[in-house]
């Protein structure tokens, strides 16, 4: 149990100095310290969130006809929360009395006009509050959803677990309108949405449970709620949540919903599926990350899928001194792919092994070099992450072989 448990925060320990050392994230404020609970993303890492969230919003929004994108202000209408309950109920346990969790603030600059308002806690109501503008402009039939992607605080106790405990994270979510007496049947359809999404980014599925939260331990809002949850070094905890809010929402804020083809009034019901996107790259790193053994060398490599790699491919010169290798390279390799693929990188930094190990850890899948014989027969040796194999390619069909093997 001892060698696990210390095997498990070697494991964390490595990622939190990956993502140092190449880039993904940085503690927050650093050089004054820090501030808890708050990171920044470097490049590299700022890619792999961004890919994270466009493939994302392309599963649920651009590949669907009944979701409607948003982007509210964070800012909002102290009535908000007044009328959801997080005045009253967002809070956690802290010496016997209850701590509400809401980041407060004071907006306005005059004494007498200064309003009191809070950083929202979650994107949700974002969405509620422009239900009623959403219906007006689209007429949407139900059922149909609106999705957001955006920033939500929370002041946390004890902030920790790198990026899994934060006060400033982000969050991805939907909230699903539908009539009361379907909401089960959506409930179990998003419930297998979520995990296809997962699946298809490269979670490490056997480390993911299902958990069906207890009255006494769901949000004030919620009639059902599915965790699921991520085996993490330091145990087994929350990555998404299924929620099924039921009318709460909709009733509070006094909004419903007319069915133009029946003239019929009635209140939607909700169901929420809810994505972190700071705990989505947390469980992914600690999904794709690998170490193994290349000719009694240890190497570590993030084997993430091309979908979200932060970079696709590494173009490389052999050699940097030798002008008819890095001409080549340049204007022959790296401006075509970089074209095609975007996520291209010119690395000619160290030795090739060098540059390789640098582009395992990043999780870069193809090496891509420039050598003598390239500038005789205009092939390179494309080399793969996984199992460093290495390929000789004509360059012209070098586009068309990256596209079939991403
Ligand atoms: N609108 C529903 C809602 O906000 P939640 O379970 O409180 O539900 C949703 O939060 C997701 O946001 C969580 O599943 C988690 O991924 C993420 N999350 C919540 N608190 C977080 C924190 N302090 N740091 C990082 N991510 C957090």
């Amino acid at each position: 149990m001892k060698e696990k448990n210390k095997k498990e925060d070697d494991l964390m320990e490595k990622i939190v100095s990956l993502c140092k050392r190449r880039g993904f994230v940085f503690q927050g404020s650093e050089i004054y310290g820090g501030f808890a609970g708050t990171y920044d993303w470097g490049h590299l890492g700022l890619a792999l969130k961004n890919n994270l969230k466009q493939n994302w919003w392309k599963k649920f929004v651009d590949n669907r006809r009944d979701m409607y994108g948003i982007d509210a202000a964070i800012l909002m209408n102290a009535k908000v929360w007044e009328a959801t309950g997080h005045v009253a109920n967002f809070a956690d346990p802290l010496d016997g009395k209850q701590f509400n969790t809401m980041l407060k603030t004071e907006v306005g600059a005059k004494k007498e006009e200064v309003a009191i308002s809070y950083l929202r806690p979650e994107t949700a109501q974002g969405m509620f509050v422009n239900f009623k503008n959403t219906v007006d402009v689209f007429h949407p039939k139900l059922p149909f959803g609106m999705a957001q992607i955006g920033k939500a605080f929370r002041n946390e106790i004890a902030p920790r677990d790198f990026l899994f405990r934060q006060r400033e994270f982000e969050q991805m979510e939907i909230e699903y309108f539908v009539r009361q007496e379907d909401w089960e049947k959506h409930f179990e359809y998003w419930k297998d949405e979520m995990l296809d999404w997962m699946q298809d980014l490269g979670f490490d599925m056997t480390k993911i449970h299902e958990l069906e939260v207890e009255k006494k331990d769901r949000a004030h809002y919620s009639k059902r709620t599915i965790d699921f949850e991520f085996d993490y070094p330091f145990g087994r905890k929350e990555l998404f949540g299924l929620a099924y809010r039921a009318d709460f929402d909709l009733i509070n804020h006094k909004l419903e919903y007319i069915d133009e083809e029946k003239g019929e009034k009635i209140i939607p019901h909700v169901i929420e599926p809810t994505f972190g996107v700071d705990r989505a790259v947390l469980a992914l790193l600690l999904s794709v990350y690998v170490e193994d053994n290349k000719n009694g060398e240890i190497r570590s490599y993030l084997k993430f899928k091309s979908n979200i790699a932060p970079v696709i491919c590494a173009v490389s010169p052999l050699l940097k001194n030798k002008p008819e290798l890095v001409k080549y390279a340049e204007n022959k390799v790296f401006r075509l792919l970089k074209a095609e693929f975007g996520r291209v990188v010119w690395d000619d930094n160290g030795n090739i092994g060098k540059r390789y190990r640098r582009q395992d850890e990043i999780g870069t899948p193809f090496c891509i070099v420039v050598d003598f014989d390239t500038l005789t027969d205009d092939t390179v040796t494309v080399r793969d992450r996984d199992t460093g194999e290495q390929e000789r390619v004509k360059v012209t069909d070098l586009k068309k072989y990256i596209q079939e093997k991403i």
